[in-house]
Order: structure tokens, then sequence, then C-alpha cells
């Protein structure tokens, strides 16, 4: 039997990415539980979904700090009182520093909104139309201090339409996310990922 892994869920708002692993964790018996959700945002609206499943939760909240080093600092601290073998970044907007990364090197996933190398950074959709890409979609990797660079875990890729507005293409890229991030964090879980020279390897399941 393998040991129960932690994983640790950081969010600032909305939260479905992290209702999507949730619902995932619950339903496929995978060797993990979610310790904790955190926000760093008071009023993220995924907090109450957390509550309502009964998983602790905590805010570290990013405008009580004087400077990122602080807040990172105090945020490293509530995350490791959850002794987590895995931390998911799920629609955690903020830029961290060098240290906090370096502390969860090799078990910190991030999911962005684009097929990355393409359109690092903010407003994914907006930038995708304004490239022309006919493709689009989501990218999940391992965190690194380059941001939205480190190496890739799971990519799904979405149609651009004639006619897609950014909410629209936001919207089939995000049903994406809902599949792809729970599938890598159980890969995770199940110890299925290695790093390798910068690129993961995903081994297939063990047949039980
Ligand atoms: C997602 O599109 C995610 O890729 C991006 O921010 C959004 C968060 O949505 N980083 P949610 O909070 O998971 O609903």
């Amino acid at each position: 039997m393998r040991a129960m892994k932690n994983i640790v869920i950081l969010i600032s708002g909305r939260g479905s990415n992290m209702q999507a692993i949730v619902h995932a964790a619950r339903a496929g018996g995978w060797p993990a539980r979610i310790a904790a959700v955190i926000s760093n945002r008071p009023d993220a609206a995924g907090l109450a979904f957390a509550q309502a499943q009964g998983i602790p939760t905590a805010v570290v909240a990013n405008r009580e700090f004087p400077n990122r080093e602080c807040f990172d600092a105090a945020l490293q601290r509530e995350i490791d009182r959850f002794a987590p073998d895995l931390v998911v970044l799920a629609g955690f907007m903020r830029i961290l520093t060098e240290p906090f990364v370096a502390h969860y090197a090799g078990r910190m996933l991030n999911i962005h909104p684009s097929l990355l190398p393409s359109f690092p950074g903010l407003a994914t959709h907006r930038q995708a139309l304004a490239a022309g890409v006919r493709v689009h979609g989501a990218t999940v990797h391992f965190v690194t201090a380059d941001l939205d660079h480190g190496p890739i875990v799971a990519q799904a890729a979405v149609a651009v339409e004639a006619g897609d507005t950014e909410s629209s293409l936001a919207e089939r890229v995000l049903a994406q996310e809902h599949i792809i991030y729970p599938e890598a964090v159980r890969c995770f879980v199940e110890d299925r990922l290695a790093i390798d020279n910068g690129l993961v390897r995903v081994a297939p399941p063990v047949q039980a």
C-alpha cells in the first residue's frame, strides 16, 4: 500500500480547477488527500466550496504584507503546516519569489491557459486571438523560477473558430483544463512523473 500523499491547492478566485481536482481525487481513489486549500484573497469564491467539502482552508492575504518576500515566507509557513507532497497552483494569481519556488522544486504544478511556450503571462485568450492562431489550449507544467516556462506535464488543444471571442475561447479551454489538470495531479501522486533534462516523462499506470 502506497503512503497517502498530501496535496495543498492554492487559489485566488473561482477555483473551478480546484473543484475538478477535489472531485477527481474523491472519485478516483487516489493515494492522496486534499490536505488544504489556501487563498491569497479572503474573498476567493473557491474557499466556500472547499469548506463545504470539509477541506481545511486558510487565507494568507498578500495585501497584509509589505513585500513579496514577506508574503511568500508566510505563505510557505502556512502551506508547510499541511506537510505537502505536492502544491497545486489553480488560478493562483501571484508571481512567486525564487526561494519559494526552490523550496517546492519538483513538487509544485501550475496550469496555464495557453499552449506553452506560446502566450505566457496574462490575457492569454486575447493574445491567441490577436496572433490569429488556429489552435489554442492549456498546459500543466512544473513551476520553475522562469514564469510559465517549467517542464510540461500535459497539454490539451482547442480549435479556434471564426467568431470566437475571449470568453468563448476561455470557456472551451477551461473545459479542457478540468480534464488535464486532475489527470496530471493523479500521475504525480501515483509517482508516474519524472523530470529528465527539463522534460517530463510520464510512466503508464500500474495495473492493479
Ligand atoms: C484558469 O483558466 C487557469 O488556467 C488560470 O486562471 C483560471 C483559473 O480558473 N491560471 P479557476 O479559478 O480554476 O476557475
